[in-house]
């Protein structure tokens, strides 16, 4: 198996107030096996052989399960491959000879750290101000005795599958969490456990969205084209149902 030779264009910033810029390297032995981070990986270790500091970019499962992984590769929040996280992109999808732009996710609500890195953490106040369920449901043979249809619990589960990624922000041009908010409003609405809070649950945190500075949804469906867990956007268009009839009729 011939090696791969490639140009990489990547992002170095060396804090949120410095200023960033592209720098390139070039990387010529790049196995079609690697995933993407395993080649970043390949070019750190060059980087501090040679004593330079490594590029700092997020991973931790590495198995497209955690969402830490926040690249934009050539373009696009996870690269090109549909369905699939940064960390689970392989090198077979690049030829021999490409060059390939890296780039942190750009968003207001989500400034740059250092090089690839973002802080993410305006998802985590979103998720604070109501996405969890408070009521008691018992040990786990007592939830079985709640009956949950099939098809809403499968529909809860399509929801539920948002890894907080935030490709969805970063492929949009308004910078709108409207796909991660509906999925996370969307698994608790499709269950009973998540009916007696579900007024207060939509009001409280598209409160904290727009708070944390994300933008508005102008039905571009990018959000959806990225997504590595292909949330539909259809939860959104449930989730502004809920939020109107919430504001209609939630009383504190
Ligand atoms: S909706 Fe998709 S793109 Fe957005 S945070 Fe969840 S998994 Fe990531
Ligand atoms: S590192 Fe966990 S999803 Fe990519």
């Amino acid at each position: 198996m011939r090696a791969m030779k490639l140009t990489l264009h990547i992002w170095r910033q060396k804090n949120a107030n410095a200023t960033g810029q592209i720098e390139t390297h070039v990387l010529d032995d790049v196995n079609q096996h690697m995933s993407f981070l395993e080649m970043l990986d390949l070019l750190n270790e060059k980087l501090v052989t040679s004593g330079k500091e490594p590029i700092a970019f997020d991973s931790d499962c590495r198995e497209g399960i955690c969402g830490a992984c926040s690249l934009v590769i050539n373009g696009i929040p996870h690269g090109p491959q549909r369905g699939t996280t940064a960390c689970q992109l392989h090198m077979r999808h690049f030829s021999d000879g490409d060059e390939i732009w890296i780039e942190p996710f750009r968003a207001k609500a989500f400034p740059v750290i250092r090089d690839l890195v973002v802080d993410r953490s305006a998802f985590d106040r979103v998720m604070e101000a109501g996405g969890y369920i408070s009521v008691n449901t018992g040990s786990a043979p007592d939830a079985n005795s709640i009956l949950v249809g099939k098809e809403q619990a499968e529909t809860a589960f399509e929801a539920a599958a948002c890894i907080g990624c935030g490709a969805c922000v970063a492929a949009c041009k308004n910078a709108s969490a409207m796909l991660f908010l509906s999925a996370k409003v969307g698994q608790f609405a499709h269950l009973p456990q998540g009916q007696p809070e579900r007024k207060r649950r939509v009001l409280s945190m598209v409160a904290a969205m727009d708070e944390a500075g994300f933008g508005n949804c102008t039905n571009q469906y990018e959000c959806e084209a990225v997504c590595p867990k292909t949330i539909s956007a259809e939860f959104i268009a449930e989730m502004n149902r809920d939020y109107l009839v919430a504001s209609l009729t939630h009383v504190d």
